[in-house]
């Protein structure tokens, strides 16, 4: 039915669609399940099987016995400035969703990092719309060439987590289409195939029911694919399937579902308009093979193997903020290394939310730098101050299921009475979907603990409704906790957990038994966690000084914890907590040779950054964390990455970062100035610009060659002579950024153009190539509705970071459409 490329032409689209009556197309227009669309024998369509991205694919059950590769988080993507690399990781992810019987992913994620403090920060690229449009792109292309589709998300605005379901964002006309939009409309050029409708309002309308999906998304930039809305986000009948919505996800319960039909009898929805939906599920299902009996494409396996691959990631994606040369340090001459702090050994791998995947293994900081120095020099560990964190789900390493002695929990099934419905060994506590036996009233967990230290121990149930926690028969917790948010994350993925204390004892087992009783309509995600006793803090800091005294260097591994980066709400500070700012001041004052890693997702403060005598930012890292950690601090890798956006030394600093709505609305009163660009414009410094990061050479810029003149609407080449002045072969960023001093036009001071990254070894000169597309000079006219070039001269400035020009130049745009040099 449909070509090798699962092209379908639209009149044979048309004839599967005539073939079907009213109440089968509107059948196909809600999902079936969570995952999957309805399939219709009729017309040879199966079921279509979404499944969350952009770290990994999940699949579609989220179980720890169901494990995925897992990527390093999308900030550390963005960090990269590597399209190469981006599509490659878009086969592995292709990879894995074939693997998993996945058609569709819902990544990437296009809204920006407008505020350091957005929950979702991590699951985003950048701050700079170019970059994240850039870097969104490349990753589309490496799914789709694959069969597998892409989903941009969430159009548009939606870039805070509070209040994200009804958030009416305002912002004006310019800033939407050159900033928030400009991401989709690249996705869109690179031939998305699904487009993701948020929960949020733009301008009053919500965004599933908004005139945006129609223009631009599918009649200005041509979109052919199908407009998903959020999971939940369609919440009325008529107004988004007048709009150009076309899938309402998930099912088989939704407004749609219950009256689309109804809707369409009574005239207030035309057919034609359902017709047009259908059409467009039915040209996705062609494209990913669930029509017609096309074969579904073979997995194509990264050549290199996927742990390499992410392995190389996560070196191309660590920025090393600064190095007075302790870095790399020599595997050869390490007598002892100290590595400090709680992260190394237990680091943050991914953010939390939808985005979450269960990795199969993680190789954590600790781990990497072990495995490098096998052989040849002392590691030592010290813990040092716990951060402040939520307690741990309960896990393999720790516990037993009682029953069978094996390692892990058991999860139990109970009716009304108490009775034993049903029974498994789960391998974590944190279990999102048990499967439940029918007549199931309340989710039971049992652990034997074996605690490693004596003392009182903090015991954790999350979940809604009646939750109980006993230990050793005794009741710690028992409590009502209804469900009073209707957001699918927290209901679903991180509900909140609810702690009591118990003493135990280091080589007795402890048994724990943890009870949720399910209410309708609270989800049944159930979550057990324990954590032990905190150590002293000043003790534990003097073992991590000790530690670090005896040490020829230190590696201090500091970050945030699972409160601090997570969907459904954003974050209120920056701060790592006073007990790991003053474990990497102590580390760093003991040791000069001190390298701190820091493992977030979005920015935080710093405040030690020049104690350090290394600051290297991991983010999240993904499964490889400490093997690509390793290579960069051996030197086997260069640190690779570059900001993807601003960092400030303090929130108090940052430009940009209300994110809590006003009587239900957000202003983006800021217009086009986020980012590097807020920050010029308000003339301070921020720790580190967008586009900073060091490598283990240094570069001398030798000259910028560039037209003189250009037509207005034509690409050009900026080139860019750079010379490796160090003593190792290295990668230089080279960035463009432009100026236009007097515009009749608001302007941001500078804006990022464009970039080429160059390899070159020692004393060798390189020239970097940079394309500068013909969208970097336009801007969006409200007056004319349309876009717009300014003639006269811009400033081209080159340089190292939105804040480290190197360079200047001049271009003269014409007033004709005309050539340029690329
Ligand atoms: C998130 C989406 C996600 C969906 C399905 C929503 O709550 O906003 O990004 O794809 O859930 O998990």
């Amino acid at each position: 039915m449909s070509d090798e490329r699962g092209t379908v032409p639209d009149d044979m689209l048309d004839k599967l669609v005539d073939k079907l009556d009213l109440e089968r197309k509107v059948r196909l227009l809600t999902g079936a399940t969570t995952w999957r669309t309805a399939a219709d024998a009729t017309i040879g369509l199966r079921e279509i099987v979404c499944s969350d991205g952009p770290a990994g694919i999940r699949g579609e059950t989220w179980d720890e016995r169901r494990t995925s590769c897992l990527l390093p988080s999308a900030s550390a993507l963005g960090a990269t400035w590597d399209d190469r690399l981006l599509r490659q990781l878009g086969g592995l992810l292709a990879a894995e969703a074939l693997r998993k019987g996945v058609d569709v992913v819902l990544a990437p994620t296009l809204n920006l990092h407008r505020t350091p403090l957005g929950g979702r920060h991590f699951e985003c690229f950048s701050e700079d719309p170019e970059l994240t449009a850039r870097t969104g792109a490349a990753l589309i292309r490496g799914l789709q060439e694959h069969g597998v589709a892409a989903t941009a998300k969430h159009f548009v605005a939606n870039d805070s987590e509070t209040d994200r379901l009804r958030v009416d964002v305002r912002l004006s006309e310019r800033a939407l289409r050159e900033v928030y939009l400009a991401p989709f409309e690249a996705a869109v050029e690179a031939g998305v195939w699904a487009v993701m409708a948020g929960y949020n309002g733009v301008d009053g309308t919500t965004m599933t029911a908004h005139p945006l999906l129609a223009e631009p998304l599918k009649g200005e930039w041509g979109f052919d694919g199908l407009a998903v809305s959020d999971w939940a986000a369609v919440r009325t009948t008529d107004e988004p399937a007048r709009a150009a919505l076309d899938l309402a996800m998930p099912g088989p319960a939704s407004p749609w579902a219950a009256d689309l039909a109804q809707a369409v009898r009574d005239g207030r929805v035309p057919e034609s308009a359902v017709d047009e939906k259908v059409r467009r599920l039915l040209r996705l299902a062609a494209r990913v093979g669930a029509l017609g009996d096309a074969p579904r494409h073979r997995p194509p396996l990264p050549g290199e193997g996927a742990r390499r691959l992410l392995r190389r990631a996560v070196a191309a994606g660590s920025v090393l903020l600064r190095n007075d040369g302790v870095l790399p340090l020599d595997p050869t001459h390490l007598g002892t290394l100290a590595v400090i702090g709680a992260h190394a050994a237990s680091p943050r791998v991914q953010g939390g939310g939808s985005a979450g995947v269960f990795p199969s293994a993680v190789v954590t900081p600790l781990a990497g730098v072990r495995a490098c120095l096998r052989g040849r020099g002392r590691v030592t560990y010290t813990a040092g101050p716990s951060p402040d964190g939520p307690p741990e789900p309960l896990d393999t390493g720790r516990c037993t299921d009682p029953r069978s002695g094996e390692p892990g929990v058991l999860l139990r099934c109970l009716d009304a009475e108490g009775n034993e419905l049903s029974a498994e060994r789960r391998l974590s506590g944190r279990l999102l979907e048990p499967d439940l036996a029918p007549g199931t009233r309340t989710v039971e967990v049992r652990a034997l603990l074996r605690p490693e230290t004596t003392g009182s121990w903090t015991f954790g149930v999350g979940g809604f409704g009646r939750l109980t926690i006993e230990v050793d028969g005794e009741v710690i917790l028992d409590g009502d906790h209804p469900c009073e948010t209707d957001d699918p994350a927290i209901v679903h993925v991180t509900p909140p957990v609810h702690t009591a204390r118990a003493h135990v004892e280091r080589g007795r087992h402890a048994h724990l038994v943890a009870r949720r009783e399910l209410v309708p309509g609270s989800g049944r995600a159930t979550i057990v966690a324990a954590a032990p006793p905190r150590p002293d803090r000043d003790k534990a800091l003097a073992e991590a000084v000790a530690a670090a005294r005896e040490a020829d260097a230190v590696i201090v591994v500091v970050g945030t914890t699972e409160h601090d980066e997570t969907e459904g709400h954003d974050r209120t500070h920056l701060s790592l907590g006073d007990a790991q700012n003053d474990l990497v001041r102590a580390v760093a004052a003991a040791n000069p040779r001190t390298v701190a890693v820091v493992n977030s997702g979005g920015p935080v403060e710093l405040p030690w950054r020049d104690e350090a005598a290394a600051v290297l930012l991991a983010w999240f890292p993904g499964q490889e964390a400490g093997a690509g950690l390793a290579d960069v601090l051996f030197g086997r890798s260069e640190p690779g990455g570059r900001l993807p956006t601003t960092w400030a030394a303090a929130l108090a600093d940052a430009p940009v970062t209300r994110t809590r709505p006003v009587d239900g609305r957000l202003d983006y009163e800021e217009g086009l100035h986020i980012g590097h660009r807020a920050w010029l414009r308000a003339g301070t410094e921020p720790a580190f610009w967008f586009g900073h990061g060091l490598g283990y050479t240094t570069w001398r810029y030798e000259g910028v060659d560039a037209p003189d003149h250009v037509g207005a609407d034509a690409a050009f080449t900026v080139r860019v002579a750079v010379r490796n002045t160090g003593t190792r072969a290295g990668r230089e960023v080279v960035q463009v950024y432009l100026a236009r001093p007097d515009s009749a036009v608001e302007r941001p001071v500078r804006w990022y153009a464009g970039h080429a990254a160059v390899h070159a070894e020692p004393g060798e000169e390189a020239v970097a190539e940079v394309l500068v597309a013909p969208r970097a000079l336009r801007h969006w006219s409200p007056q004319d509705g349309g876009w717009r070039v300014e003639p006269g001269t811009y400033r081209l400035l080159v340089g190292r970071s939105a804040g480290a020009v190197e360079h200047e130049a001049a271009v003269a745009v014409g007033t004709e459409p005309g050539e340029g040099n690329a």
